[in-house]
């Protein structure tokens, strides 16, 4: 069986350059809304895990926040010091996988993971990383695709979709998994809400993920075959020639307790 970081590893690096500036995620607003609040002095020293071309990091660098940018694939990390050079910032990079930190215990105020943990190969493994990474107080953000709570019909949809567009998809966890999760590691679940997030077309998706033209058909095909619940769950639909669905977008953000849980709390 192949082993899902070096699968990642492997598609990132291909793919880097469609990560830059033309792609959807450079829009931070989701990132600025969830931090809105908490100062730089609160936030630093951040890490952001799967930080992909750099988009998250270099808001918060521009914030004022000394921040590691990590990411398994190098050529990612490639697009992220073009990003910082760019935009006269600075931001220290590493390259590791999620689930395992090189860093010591307590390393930081602020661990930030977006639109990537549906990728990782234990986000249990990263959840319990971020934990001890985190100093007591510190806070996780997390934001990424959800499935559908009570609606598995799309929620098998969209998973074999994304799975077909992208082999290194591993799976979207519903909030209440994310919650639940999160909570039997210790942190204090702060919010764990999803908004409808627009994707916006089908084919520059295909674009960004490189899938090759025989999946595109199959993909082309189950929409075309999307059961009503699908339709109705996802907003699949086609708007001005361009297949468009909604993901729900879960921002999860957690915190460490300042003092930690005795056995008999737990
Ligand atoms: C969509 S991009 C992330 C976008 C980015 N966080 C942002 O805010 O723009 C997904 C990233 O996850 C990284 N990734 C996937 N699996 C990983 C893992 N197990 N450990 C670390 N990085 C991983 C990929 O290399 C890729 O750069």
């Amino acid at each position: 069986m192949s082993d899902p970081v070096e699968t990642s590893r492997a598609q990132f690096d291909r793919q880097a350059a469609c990560y830059g500036r033309a792609h959807i995620l450079r829009d931070v607003s989701d990132v600025a809304a969830a931090l809105d609040g908490f100062d730089a002095a609160r936030l630093s020293p951040a890490l952001d895990v799967a930080t992909g071309a750099g988009h998250t990091a270099a808001y918060l660098a521009e914030r004022g926040v000394a921040v590691t940018a990590a990411d398994i694939s190098e050529g990612m990390l490639e697009e992220v010091r073009k990003l910082a050079v760019e935009r006269g910032l600075d931001i220290s990079t590493r390259q590791h996988a999620a689930e395992s930190l090189p860093y010591a215990d307590t390393s930081f105020r602020l661990v930030t993971c977006r639109v990537a943990a549906h990728h990782f190969a234990s986000v249990e493994g990263f959840l319990r990383e971020a934990f001890r990474v985190l100093r007591p107080g510190g806070l996780l953000l997390v934001i990424d695709g959800a499935s559908p709570e009570g609606a598995p019909v799309a929620e098998k949809w969209l998973q074999g979709v994304e799975k077909l567009r992208d082999p290194s998809h591993g799976r979207f966890l519903r909030s209440s998994e994310w919650r639940k999760l999160a909570e039997q590691i210790g942190f204090e679940v702060l919010r764990g809400d999803c908004l409808p997030f627009k994707q916006p077309d089908l084919e520059w998706y295909f674009h960004t993920a490189g899938t090759p033209e025989a999946t595109r058909s199959e993909v082309r095909q189950m929409v075309v075959q999307a059961p009503a619940e699908v339709r109705r769950v996802l907003g699949l639909a086609e708007e001005e020639g361009k297949v468009v669905w909604w993901w729900p977008r879960l921002t999860f953000l957690g915190q460490r307790p300042e003092v930690a849980k005795t056995a008999s709390q737990t």
